[in-house]
């Protein structure tokens, strides 16, 4: 496959690596048992800790480089530590702090330039053609391109929490969590009218196809080891758990548009007015959370899943992805995707106890690109938890432990919410479109990028917005291009 994008000025043209299928049909990826044992989260927090004593303000500074312990988890040279037998005294002046943290910089850029052999962005995917035979699709009637965009071409729309089914009805979410039920859409008096009822069918992949037969969104379900509940989502819920005890977390963090639940982040972003593009800022507590999360098998495993599916099924937005971050992190050497073996440059993860979510875009996603979010905990999937597609009109039973791929910049959705003592959680992966923009626009700000053109070229990059989102669309696959391997 070889792409020449108009409006996009990359081509792909990278070659190497494969996804598979299981016997029984299921998507695999053979990243996804990339590990990095023996990381501990007290460790890294007693360290992360000590280094940072009494100094709250300069806290942001340890996240413009990877958390210092996750380069021994990964069995790669660890920071030079002040010499002394046995037991390291943490620095202890501010003169000291700031040295070991520049140090332990240095020293992470060292590893991350040796290092950097990454198996996603210096390879391109081979995609396999039978997936889509025998698939049962989730036939939608709307269109991907009548959603809105932003004129740019490059993110979502941003909304206000009420989409256009709501406005319309007179049950417009006010409180913090959502309460539309199942009976508001299937029930005898619903309120919300056209809407579709998915049951989850496990094992098996389900792709949603829009009116034109496009795979915009996919069901992913689970990968395919009967051990997958024991090893991968009891664990995850464990850490999660754990986080959620430990988070330091301010109140925006625990109540925000999209409902009221515990979130961290992390990975690489570009928007909301940065300069330049940068790694998320989490405190010394967090950030130390966060290294332990990611650095775990069961999210490590989840990274890994989501990448083959999106490979599989959506390969030519898959290769604009290895395309435009490939030469992003090419440049930017000390930055790092949160997983290796993970497509997507960010990453959430929301520690409930109760995530449900209210109906929102994640309008700094890639306009056209796709999220990957996996659910986990424990409640009744045929109650509650489930995704609302509100421009497919589609109610998806989303089970613990289910991953779910959409384009969550361009789609409005939401879950229904949970019995009350029922728990979830969930984990999210995504990439900003600033990210994009920035390598598209030659690694500068829009402001910067529409300075250098003439009056001709600034009107010509206008009208490229309407072009670039109908070029966007059009990177999505139909399924009679999956199955001649288009
Ligand atoms: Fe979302």
């Amino acid at each position: 496959m070889h792409l020449k994008l108009k409006g996009y000025g990359l081509t792909a043209d990278v070659d190497a690596f494969q996804f598979r299928t299981t016997r029984s049909g299921c998507s695999f990826s053979e990243w996804e048992h990339i590990t990095a044992e023996g990381f501990d989260m007290e460790e890294a927090l007693t360290y992360s800790i000590q280094l940072n004593a009494g100094q709250e303000e300069d806290l942001a500074e340890l996240d413009t480089g990877p958390p210092v312990l996750a380069f021994q988890s990964l069995g790669l040279e660890p920071p030079e530590e002040p010499s002394g037998a046995g037991t390291v005294a943490p620095p202890c002046t501010r003169k000291e702090r700031d040295k070991a943290r520049s140090k332990a910089r240095r020293t992470a850029t060292r590893v991350a330039n040796r290092e950097k052999v990454d198996v996603l962005l210096d390879g391109r995917p081979k995609h396999p053609r039978h997936l889509a035979r025998n698939v049962k699709p989730i036939k939608t009637s709307f269109r991907l391109t009548d959603t809105s965009i932003a004129s740019t071409g490059w993110i979502g729309l941003r909304d206000n929490g009420v989409c256009a089914a709501e406005a319309d009805s007179d049950r417009i979410e006010a409180g913090p969590s959502p309460t539309h039920e199942l009976h508001d859409f299937l029930g005898r008096n619903k309120v919300f009218t056209g809407f579709g009822y998915v049951k989850f069918k496990d094992p098996s992949t389900r792709p949603v196809v829009d009116k034109t037969d496009k795979v915009v969104a996919v069901v992913a379900g689970m990968p395919d080891d009967p051990n997958f509940k024991r090893d991968v989502h009891d664990r995850a819920v464990e850490a999660m758990e754990a986080a959620r005890k430990k988070a330091s977390v301010s109140e925006e963090r625990q109540s925000h548009r999209r409902g009221e639940f515990i979130q961290l982040t992390t990975g690489d972003s570009m928007g909301g007015g940065q300069q330049e593009p940068g790694a998320l800022v989490n405190g010394a507590i967090n950030a130390a959370i966060l290294a332990s999360l990611v650095s775990s098998e069961p999210f490590v495993r989840l990274a890994g899943f989501a990448t083959g599916v999106f490979a599989n099924w959506a390969p030519n937005l898959f290769d604009f992805y290895v395309s435009y971050m490939g030469r992003f992190y090419a440049k930017y050497a000390h930055l790092s995707r949160p997983f290796l073996n993970g497509i997507f440059s960010a990453c959430t993860f929301n520690l409930g106890p109760q995530t449900c979510a209210l109906g929102h875009r994640d309008f700094n996603n890639l306009a056209y690109g796709w999220c990957a979010i996996t659910a986990f905990g424990d409640y009744d999937y045929r109650k509650g938890g489930h995704l609302v597609l509100w421009d497919c009109k589609l109610i998806i039973e989303f089970p613990p432990g289910c991953t779910i791929l959409i384009p969550s910049a361009a789609m409005y959705h939401s879950n229904i919410p949970i019995a009350e003592g029922e728990r979830r959680y969930s984990f999210t992966q995504y990439t900003a479109g600033g990210l994009f923009r920035w390598v598209e626009h030659g690694f500068m700000t829009e402001e910067a990028y529409m300075k250098r053109l003439t009056r001709q070229g600034r009107r010509e990059e206008k009208a490229l917005g309407l072009e670039r989102a109908e070029i966007g669309a059009g990177l999505f696959s139909t399924l009679s291009d999956l199955l001649a391997g288009k």
